[in-house]
């Protein structure tokens, strides 16, 4: 492993190190950078963006950990959503996922299977009050859709009201309510979604 790096956008005149780690990340011996971007460039679609000029590539991470493909060590602030409770293949996790894999992988909803009531119960668990009934989705878009929809469901009312400049997802519904010009096309969005402006209340405007 070479010399570990901090991650931050000044160094001042102290070279910073990280803390020491016993994590030992094997040699990298997969596909080279340059393909990847080849391929990204081919094979892969536009909207996954990064961001960066030359994006660092990771090939192993553990909890707060990341290593590059040549073996450098990076403190990950904040690496991606899916991380940020207990950062890159915790053990407990990567155990029970490898167990569940090894047991069963896929029941469709017309058939029972332990594992969605065992998490229902115990996330209803740590709810309060009558917050007792979950309904799982898989990204933060959908969870935004079911709530329109829920929302127009109840109410029976159809306009729904966002704030200008947030972002709720890409979704067809939702890519209507995030009104930021980076997300959307020219194309008619979903109607009824009518866009409102942050009240400033320092400003009380
Ligand atoms: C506030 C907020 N809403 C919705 C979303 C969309 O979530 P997803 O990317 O899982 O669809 C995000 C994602 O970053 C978000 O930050």
């Amino acid at each position: 492993m070479k010399n570990p790096i901090i991650l931050c956008s000044r160094c001042y005149s102290t070279k910073l190190q990280l803390p020491k780690c016993n994590v030992k990340a094997p040699v990298y011996k997969g596909m080279s950078y340059e393909e990847m971007v080849s391929i990204r460039k081919r094979n892969l679609n536009p909207t996954l963006s990064t961001l960066y000029r030359k994006p660092l590539a990771f090939y192993k991470g553990s909890k707060q950990w990341l290593f590059d493909l040549d073996g450098n060590r990076y403190l990950d602030m904040f690496g991606g959503i899916s991380t940020i409770s207990v950062g890159h293949c915790h053990p407990k996790i990567t155990k029970v996922l490898t167990e569940q894999s090894d047991t069963l992988g896929h029941v469709s909803n017309v058939y029972f299977h332990e594992k969605i009531h065992e998490y229902a119960k115990r996330l209803a668990d740590t709810m309060p009050g009558n917050l007792k009934c979950v309904y799982f989705v898989n990204s933060g878009s959908e969870a935004n859709d079911l709530a329109l929809l829920m929302a127009r469901a109840h109410t029976g009312k159809y306009d729904i009201f966002s704030l200008k400049n947030c972002y709720h997802g890409m979704t067809y519904q939702v890519m209507e309510m995030t009104s930021l010009s980076t997300y959307r096309f020219s194309v008619p969005g979903s109607p009824g979604i009518y866009k409102v402006s942050m009240i400033f209340l320092f400003r009380r405007k």
